[in-house]
């Protein structure tokens, strides 16, 4: 494991502790990695309104925007469940997908370990901004 992927992790573990999740008490923390090497953070982020509940790896993407990254590499999340790795939500990987194919994902469990795997296997034959120029 190279030392920037070792942070990633443990960032993703740690935004985990943040997650405002009264509802579900399902807490989920992401870490993402830009192509300058800066990582940023997010957690869920629920709501009285369900429905207007964020997840933890669209804060991430939101946050790292609104701080001038456009340009990432991979993404670390991590929740509660021990059993497998789990994978970002279908709407999160469409999120990440606005931002290219090329995103390393790291499955993190809570005991540090995790599956590697890439976005364009989370999500084949996707819709992508270069299709809406093929018209
Ligand atoms: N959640 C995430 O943060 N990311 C996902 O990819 C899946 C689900 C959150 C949303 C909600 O706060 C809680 O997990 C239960 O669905």
């Amino acid at each position: 494991m190279t030392d920037k992927v070792t942070e990633l992790v443990s960032r993703c573990l740690q935004a985990r502790d943040l997650a405002y999740c009264p509802y579900s008490r399902f807490a989920v923390g992401a870490a993402i990695l830009t192509a300058e090497g800066a990582i940023i953070t997010g957690c869920n982020v629920e709501n009285a309104s369900f429905g207007l509940t964020v997840c933890a790896e669209r804060t991430a993407i939101q946050r790292a925007v609104a701080e001038g990254h456009r340009q990432f590499t991979a993404i670390a999340v991590t929740c509660d469940v021990k059993e497998s790795f789990v994978g970002p939500c279908g709407a999160c990987r469409q999120v990440l997908m606005e931002f290219g194919s090329d995103w390393t994902v790291y499955l993190t469990k809570l005991d540090g370990s995790y599956k590697e795997t890439h976005l364009s296997e989370l999500l084949p034959f996707a819709f992508s901004p270069a299709h809406l120029t093929k018209n």
